[in-house]
């Protein structure tokens, strides 16, 4: 099977990579120069010459804070650049399997975000993945978009690097405790990406295609994240670090982020037979590859 990915040093895209080939997969990764998502025009003629079975769309303009001063770049590349996409795929009769966010909810709700809950994004970032989701539907029934959230693994930028970068030269520090989410690690966002690729290569049943959550199991706020990973680092030689909670209020960030953005992974499960492993028993996985390097 052969799948285009877009994005080429990106978190989800690199994971692909490793697993698709691992698998015997032909993973054929586009990205910057050779195609750009804020300029629609550059994208057919790879796409084409790469004769996709499937089409993984990764690729996003993923600064949240930056994406506040940037809406309209931030929307070719989220909104505008994946609706392009999804006319290929139609046009050469495949599937594209599409990422999105956890952002696209307000995070108002009490409970865990299902895939029929009301979306309301209070980010330029959210608001425009949520135009990418729309665009994505409107060009081709043949579409899944998979809502994922607070991605980490051992590539690019993410919260676990970060936290373990500050964690070398200081004692303490002040983490938000009052916005709630589920982890998740992109080698597992890949299985699960190549798991479902491959059945709706094979299957055209339309309960397969739509919009699923698709995110770690268990929960946390950001700092039960840092206190899990600063433990993990200790228990691996680093010195102890300690997390103070404290309430967004106190961090003020340019884009606002939802409160709560947990996610039900239930219609994935029933659908798709699929489950993501807790993600604290992933978060030992890339502490053991971060920090054995
Ligand atoms: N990271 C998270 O916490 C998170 C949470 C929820 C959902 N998601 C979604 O999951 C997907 C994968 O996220 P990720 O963490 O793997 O992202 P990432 O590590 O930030 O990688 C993004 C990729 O997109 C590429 N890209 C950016 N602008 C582009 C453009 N104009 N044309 C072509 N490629 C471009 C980047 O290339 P350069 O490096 O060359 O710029 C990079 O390869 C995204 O759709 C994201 O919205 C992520």
């Amino acid at each position: 099977m052969r799948i285009v990915v877009t994005g080429k040093e990106g978190q989800v895209d690199t994971s692909l990579q490793q697993l698709g080939e691992a698998q015997g997969l032909t993973i054929i990764r586009l990205g910057l120069p050779e195609i750009d998502l804020s300029n629609p025009g550059s994208l057919s003629a790879p796409i084409e010459a790469a004769k996709p079975d499937v089409i993984i769309s990764s690729a996003a303009y993923t600064a949240v804070d930056k994406a506040e001063t940037e809406p309209e770049l931030a929307q070719k590349i989220n909104g505008d650049g994946p609706g392009e996409l999804a006319r290929i795929a139609a046009r050469l009769s495949v599937p594209i399997l599409h990422l999105s966010t956890d952002y696209v909810f307000s995070g108002d709700k009490d409970g865990v975000y299902t895939e029929d809950d009301e979306t309301g994004p209070v980010s330029v970032y959210g608001a425009t993945k949520l135009s990418g989701e729309h665009q994505i539907a409107a060009y081709t029934p043949n579409h899944v978009i998979m809502r994922t959230a607070w991605v980490y693994s051992p590539y690019g930028n993410n919260f676990v690097k970060t936290m373990l970068r500050l964690g070398e030269t200081r004692d303490e520090l002040n983490v938000v405790a009052d916005q709630y989410g589920c982890p998740t690690y992109a080698p597992e966002i890949a299985r699960a990406l190549l798991s479902s690729a491959r059945r709706v290569v094979e299957d055209s049943d339309p309960s397969l295609r739509g919009t699923f959550h698709l995110t770690g199991a268990g929960e946390t706020n950001w700092a039960g994240f840092a206190e899990a990973i600063f433990k993990g680092a200790e228990a691996r030689g680093r010195k102890p670090v300690k997390v103070n909670p404290i309430p967004a209020s106190q961090y003020p960030t340019p884009a606002r982020r939802p409160a709560n953005s947990r996610l039900s992974g239930e219609k994935l499960n029933v659908f798709y037979n699929l489950t993501l492993d807790p993600w604290r028993t992933s978060l030992d996985d890339c502490l053991d590859q971060l920090l054995s390097r």
